[in-house]
């Protein structure tokens, strides 16, 4: 239900990616969008052509894009200007279209930094990174900027490091680790992700006195924040990253503060 109405002056913002059925960002910006009541309107679209789809973003003069699977690095070469870290890892997954100009952020990074430094001070921080895959880059350039002590552990030994040599980092493979006690343990594989929910990437026993932060947003409770907070450790959710994300995103398409209480209850009821 609107409750302002489409006008020949409504800016159109947009995800594009594929698939992008399922994609959860419609809803949080369209009701973030009625609850300040700006003028802008939000529509996903299904992009296989990203060249011609980015020719379309300036043609029709869309206001802001948000980029997701599988076009985060190829988009980098379409466009007029790249924030410093973002240009570092690689990829983008925010779009904004200054008078014409497109320039691209890296929300993920700084969405999920925001989250764990609201619950910590990162300098210094032993770090595990689990996973090498693309938001494992985004996080573990975050991470390096803000000074922690990093090794990132994958699966695929090699994608970890050649992420680590790029970082200057350690890295090493997913079994090992159990054998770190690390003060912030971060998932960004699949483990745990629906329907796989009885997955899990560290034994129970292994979850002590650290910070455990599972990007994981479906379930909202992974079997890995599950086991974490019934050892007293304190826990990240994924769903907060998702929407530091977006709050991200929705800041620099409007210049309004993002109503982060408003988008995260939507995403919440819409995952319970
Ligand atoms: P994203 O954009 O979410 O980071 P991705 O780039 O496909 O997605 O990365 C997925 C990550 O999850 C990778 O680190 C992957 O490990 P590999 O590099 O070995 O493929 C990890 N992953 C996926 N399924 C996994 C599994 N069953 N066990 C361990 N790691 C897994």
């Amino acid at each position: 239900m609107r409750h302002t109405t489409i006008t020949a002056t409504t800016k159109l913002c947009a995800i594009i990616g594929n698939p992008v059925e399922h994609s959860l960002s419609p809803l949080i910006h369209n009701a973030a969008f009625e609850h300040l009541k700006l003028n802008y309107a939000f529509l996903a679209f299904k992009v296989e052509q990203l060249r011609e789809a980015v020719m379309g973003i300036r043609a029709l003069n869309l206001k802001g894009v948000s980029v997701t699977i599988p076009h985060k690095v190829e988009i980098v070469d379409y466009l007029d200007d790249i924030e410093e870290v973002a240009q570092k890892i690689g990829a983008i997954n925010t779009v904004v279209n200054q008078e014409g100009r497109l320039f691209g952020y890296n929300t993920d990074w700084s969405g999920a930094i925001k989250a764990l430094e609201e619950k910590i001070e990162l300098k210094n921080k032993k770090t595990v990174l689990l996973g090498a895959g693309g938001a494992a880059r985004a996080i573990a350039y975050g991470l390096k900027e803000k000074g922690t002590d990093l090794t990132i552990l994958n699966r695929t030994v090699k994608k970890a490091e050649v992420l680590a040599s790029e970082l200057d980092c350690l890295y090493g493979g997913l079994e090992r680790v159990e054998s770190f006690k690390p003060d912030i343990l971060i998932n960004t594989t699949s483990l745990g992700m629906y329907p796989q929910v009885d997955d899990t990437p560290i034994r129970k026993e292994f979850l002590k006195s650290m910070l455990v932060f599972d990007i994981v947003y479906n379930p909202l409770k992974t079997r890995l924040i599950r086991e974490a907070e019934q050892n007293g450790c304190a826990t990240i959710m994924g769903v907060e990253m998702f929407i530091n994300q977006a709050a991200l995103q929705f800041e620099l398409w409007t210049g309004k503060k993002a109503p982060v209480e408003l988008m995260k209850n939507v995403v919440v009821e819409k995952l319970s």
